[in-house]
């Protein structure tokens, strides 16, 4: 099984996306190169959603123009609709993640359709991507727990999976959008899901409200998921999901996957100076855990060094 795993850095939508401080453009641009400088590859930058609705993500077409291009990295928008799919393509996108939640009053505080009504959207918007060659990437969200329908039956998620494969969907990412999931939840639905349509077609996406992210990353790797969104410094929530806090720090997977054998590409002294550049522009202390502990470790080699001179 490859021992590469594409890490795919959310922290400039879902991480900002909720945040009180408005992250001017040239703060994301920053941010954006900081991240690409430590080797991320993959990036969700914006979403094209109602600037009413997440008043930060209303720059979404001008951060596309002035996007790096020759940095070989890939890039996403997040878009809940038609019009949102229209705007992204007009500001350049290739690929688009459409938003389908797991139950009927997320769908409706979210994006104000019905599950049904999401769900035909979400699929029509896949089949007209394909047909325009646009690559469409499809997140179940609130695949572990819904913040106000509570436990979502698995079926639910493989039935909307089913219905986004059918309808062309390059990869599900099975989202666990309030980090109520837990890792035998993580290990039945991706497995299943790998069982059915190949684990190279899904991606995981934590949230780390109960510490349980990284546990939760690991059961998707043991079912072959190579795919993981995260947000640099733990970044993260949705307005529309309360109790969801960041995603999972990418520093803290980057961290586990290269102890552990897999190679991301990318490099852990990059990220302190992304996760410091997120801290300027957002005004937030950030920083995953692995940072304290490379921090004292760092101290503990001064503290050593000093006591050699002395
Ligand atoms: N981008 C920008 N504007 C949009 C839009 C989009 N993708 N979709 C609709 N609009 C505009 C409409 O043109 C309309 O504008 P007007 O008032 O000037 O005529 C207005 O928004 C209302 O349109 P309507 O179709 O009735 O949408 P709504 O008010 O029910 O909102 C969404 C639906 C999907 C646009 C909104 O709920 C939304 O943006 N949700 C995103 C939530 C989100 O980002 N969640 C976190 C990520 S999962
Ligand atoms: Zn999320």
């Amino acid at each position: 099984m490859s021992d590469k795993v594409i890490v795919n850095e959310v922290g400039l939508r879902d991480g900002l996306q909720n945040q009180p401080r408005h992250v001017p453009v040239e703060g994301k641009l920053d941010m954006l190169d900081a991240l690409i400088a430590a080797g991320v590859r993959s990036v969700e930058v914006t979403s094209f959603v109602s600037p009413k609705a997440v008043p930060q993500m209303a720059d979404a077409s001008e951060i596309y123009s002035r996007l790096p291009l020759d940095k070989g990295v890939t890039y996403e928008a997040l878009v809940p609709n038609e019009k949102g799919y229209e705007r992204a393509v007009a500001a350049g996108a290739k690929t688009i993640a459409l938003v389908l939640g797991s139950t009927e009053e997320m769908n409706q505080k979210n994006i104000g359709m019905s599950l049904e009504r999401a769900t035909e959207v979400n699929i029509a918007v896949i089949k007209r991507a394909i047909s325009e060659g646009i690559k469409p990437r499809s997140y179940i969200s609130t695949a572990l727990g819904c913040p106000f329908e509570g436990d979502v039956a698995p079926e639910v998620v493989f039935d909307l999976a089913a219905r986004m494969f059918e309808a062309g969907a390059a990869e599900v990412a099975v989202a666990d959008t309030i980090g109520s999931g837990d890792p035998a939840q993580v290990k039945f639905i991706f497995g299943t899901l790998a069982g059915r349509y190949g684990a190279e077609r899904l991606a995981g996406h934590f949230h780390d409200t109960r510490g349980l992210a990284l546990a939760n990353t690991w059961a998707a790797l043991e079912c072959g998921v190579r795919k993981f969104d995260t947000a640099i410094g733990g970044l993260g929530g949705c307005p529309f999901a309360p109790g969801a806090t960041g995603n999972v720090a990418t520093e803290d997977v980057v961290h586990m996957l290269e102890r552990s054998g897999f190679d991301t590409g990318i490099d852990m002294e990059g990220l302190r100076k992304a996760v410091a550049v997120a801290e300027k522009h957002t005004e937030l202390k950030l920083g995953g855990r692995v940072l304290t502990w490379i921090e004292s470790q760092e101290r503990r080699r001064q503290a050593k060094a000093s006591a050699a001179a002395e």
